[in-house]
């Protein structure tokens, strides 16, 4: 392009279909607010700078959003798209591209804006439209009987059969600073919702004799916008579908794409299985071979080769080695690292604790601020009573430790390597190395004895 790219994304509408208290475009998609999906794309073209035009929750998208390269410009009262650009034109270089995106329009792509950018003239107006099968809502798009763009004009100032026309205005557009300035100067709210429209540049570019060029973005998902919360939804699936596709084209499986969300960053190895209704939240790398049975909540993990975490199992922000075996109904909570070939079953909790190599807690547990060595076999019903109601205290199970069914382990204590601790144990001082310890009533059987039974009155 040879000159400097100023980015303006448009965020002072009030998004008061939205029906909420929180800023419009602070609404999560794919788990991130709808102007951070924005933002990050601006960033991709490297540009020299970002201006965000906001209105609405000012403080609450300045504390969100705060960085070194965003040019925060107020706009207050909000008179329209066109009049939104010029509170930020005075922070831009009059020589500067200047390309404008929307705050609430979060799917766009950065290689389709590339396309737009390349086709800016020296001097006019480049503008990115779509073709819409329902036109309804949006500004058309008015071109000459040869094809050349003359004006957009507004639904609402549409008239007769320019309601007909289906390619529509996706409102974002390059221009240079110079040129848009001039041409915002000169705008008037002479129109159905008596508002400065941005669009009107179009109509002044052609009146110059300027050229205006239309790209025609190839996928509409990429400009829908978000105005309420169906549009929330629609976008959200829209999103859903892209990440679903980014994991097959690195080589997972996926059982139904449709039920996968992913809310953050995720990275697969070769041969990963995901079945149905997964969600994988934050950083959540998986390695190769790794099998995510059905309805898994996995936030912030690491999980190694050859792993497979069965049905209904929620982990969070943990290391798991390689083949581990996990679930069903395995939760795993943050700060747990487990070693290669560890096993966990059903209705086990663990948190804070790292269990060595090829040990199992197979059956309702917890272990919690613990370290468990390697080829420990817990028990069913174990518990790790970490906590005195004022302070946690660690629990430390050696190597080739077997635990007895419901053993209570009062922490802090230790057990030594090869201890045997009885079924049924509560466990209030250190179990030495090599021995059986338990701390169990001795059984009785008292003969004779008779079972009460109701007064037959
Ligand atoms: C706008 C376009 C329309 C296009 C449609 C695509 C105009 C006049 N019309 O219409 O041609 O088809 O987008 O979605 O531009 N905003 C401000 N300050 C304002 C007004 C709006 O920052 O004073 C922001 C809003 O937050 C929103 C964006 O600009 O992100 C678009 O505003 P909106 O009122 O939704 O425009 P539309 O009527 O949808
Ligand atoms: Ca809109």
């Amino acid at each position: 392009m040879g000159t400097d790219l100023e980015i303006i994304v448009l965020a002072a509408g009030q998004g008061t279909r939205m029906r909420s208290d929180l800023p419009k475009v602070l609404h999560p998609v794919g788990g991130r607010p709808l102007l951070g999906h924005v933002l990050e794309v601006a960033r991709g073209l490297s540009p020299k700078s970002i201006h965000v035009v906001y209105g609405h929750g000012g403080e609450d998208l300045i504390a969100r959003f705060e960085s070194p390269g965003l040019n925060w410009c107020h706009q207050s009262p909000q008179l329209g798209t066109g009049h939104a650009v010029q509170q930020a034109l005075p922070g831009v270089e009059p020589g500067a591209c200047v390309l404008v995106l929307y705050g609430d329009v979060p799917l766009i792509r950065a290689e389709t804006l590339r396309a737009l950018l390349d086709h800016l003239p020296g001097h006019g107006l480049a503008l990115l439209s779509v073709e819409l099968s329902d036109p309804g809502g949006y500004g058309r798009v008015l071109r000459a009987p040869e094809g050349a763009v003359r004006a957009i004009v507004e639904e609402r100032d549409a008239q007769g059969r320019e309601r007909d026309i289906t390619e529509v205005n996706t409102g974002i557009l390059a221009a240079r600073a110079g040129d848009l300035r001039r041409w915002l100067e000169r705008l008037d709210n002479d129109n159905a919702q008596g508002e400065y429209y941005l669009t009107d540049c179009v109509a002044a570019a052609v009146g110059e004799g300027l050229t205006v060029s239309a790209v025609v973005c190839p996928d509409p998902s990429e400009v829908m916008g978000v105005n309420d919360k169906a549009q929330l939804a629609v976008c959200e699936r829209a999103y859903q579908r892209r990440q679903a596709e980014h994991l097959m084209r690195a080589g997972a499986t996926l059982l139904d794409p449709a039920r996968l969300d992913v809310r953050g960053q995720v990275t697969v190895g070769r041969d990963v299985t995901l079945d149905i209704d997964v969600i994988l939240e934050g950083e959540v790398s998986l390695g190769d071979g790794v099998h995510i049975g059905a309805h898994c909540v996995i936030r912030d993990a690491h999980i190694a080769a050859g792993t497979v975490v069965r049905p209904f199992t929620v982990i969070e922000r943990a290391e798991l080695g390689e083949r581990c075996q996990i679930g069903p109904y395995t939760r795993i909570r943050p700060d747990t690292r487990l070693a290669d070939e560890v096993h966990l079953g059903n209705f086990v909790e663990v948190k804070k604790a790292f269990i060595d190599e090829r040990s199992k807690v197979n059956h309702l547990s917890y272990i919690g601020d613990s370290l468990v060595g390697k080829r420990v076999n817990v028990g069913a019903g174990t518990i790790t009573c970490n906590y005195d109601g004022a302070h946690k205290h660690t629990t430390r199970i050696g190597d080739d430790v077997f635990i007895g069914s419901d053993t209570q382990l009062i922490a802090p204590l230790s057990v030594g390597d090869g201890a045997t601790i009885g079924a049924g144990t509560t466990l209030t001082r250190d179990a030495p190395p090599g021995q059986l310890t338990l701390g169990r009533a001795r059984q009785v059987s008292i003969a004779g004895w008779q079972r009460p039974c109701k007064d037959k009155g």
